[in-house]
């Protein structure tokens, strides 16, 4: 797809790790110009360092996706930047405090939780849909999760944020598809992350136990979901809109199905 985005405009929320950084790298090599958004100002500008140094065009803009003002001061920065907004991926999340039965969870949790992972893509769609209507088009692509699609035993907070974000992209899509905007979200599996990693701080062989019950056999990278998520924006994708698209090897396909090979032994 290189070239096919140029004189396109992205903005890319948590861009500075992880599936982030590798969506707004390849939107830059696809030749569209990148807002790198980000609370974490390292990372942002290291995304930004490697987009230019492989010939390509971004911004860093430090960004709280809780906070109103940030989000719309981004998308405000990111038209008076570039001129317009094409293509917008809200995609910063934490993982919060996972591990606790519901009757366990405190309520900072829930609220810090819901504020970056929902209320956070509420923000952004709310700013980036304003900007789009304006100019006549875009896409939208939101980071859900397969925890989003299934019950999530010791993640009540961050499945029930990741389920609304499923159903904000599915609402979205139906408020605005005769506006020539699409939106859709995508459901990653396990991907090897900073995230990745600090869960297993509290869930040790998560790794192995992921790469067991997928049945592609192995946990995924930033760079397939980028794949995807670049995929959905571009014309390619053109009579796509309102998917919650698991990226996930295989591991939703088959929740209550047994594993190959049970039966015949
Ligand atoms: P990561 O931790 O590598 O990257 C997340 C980025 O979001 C970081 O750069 C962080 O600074 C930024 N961020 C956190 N809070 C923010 C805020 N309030 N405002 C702006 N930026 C903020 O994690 P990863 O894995 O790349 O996660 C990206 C998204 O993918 C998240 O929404 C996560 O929930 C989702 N996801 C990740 C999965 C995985 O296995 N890694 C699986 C399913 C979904």
């Amino acid at each position: 797809m290189a070239g096919q985005m140029k004189g396109k405009v992205a903005l890319v929320t948590g861009a500075g790790s992880g599936i982030g950084r590798a969506s707004a790298l390849l939107f830059a090599r696809t030749g569209a110009k990148v807002t790198v958004a980000d609370l974490a100002v390292d990372g942002g500008e290291e995304t930004v360092r490697r987009i230019r140094d492989d010939g390509g065009d971004a911004t860093f803009v430090r960004c709280d996706v809780a906070s109103a003002s940030d989000v719309e001061a981004m998308v405000a920065r990111t038209v008076e930047t570039y001129g317009r907004l094409d293509y917008a991926f809200n995609n910063a999340g934490i993982e919060g405090t996972p591990g606790h039965l519901i009757a366990d969870v405190q309520e900072e949790d829930w609220d810090r939780v819901h504020a970056i992972n929902l209320k956070g893509v509420w923000l952004g769609m709310k700013h980036e849909l304003r900007q789009m209507l304006r100019q006549g088009g875009g896409t939208i692509v939101n980071t859900a999760s397969a925890a989003a699609l299934v019950g999530w035993p010791e993640g009540s907070v961050y499945a029930a944020a990741k389920s609304g974000v499923v159903s904000l992209t599915k609402t979205a899509a139906l408020e605005y598809a005769s506006k020539g905007i699409r939106v859709n979200a995508v459901c990653p599996g396990f991907i090897h992350t900073a995230m990745a990693e600090r869960m297993f701080v509290t869930y040790p062989t998560l790794p192995q136990l992921y790469a067991k019950m997928t049945p592609t056999g192995r946990v995924g990278t930033p760079e397939e979901v980028a794949d995807v998520v670049v995929w959905l924006c571009s014309d390619a994708a053109s009579f796509v809109t309102g998917v919650a698209l698991s990226v996930d090897g295989g591991l939703m396909a088959g929740q209550a199905a047994p594993p190959v090979g049970v039966g015949s032994e």
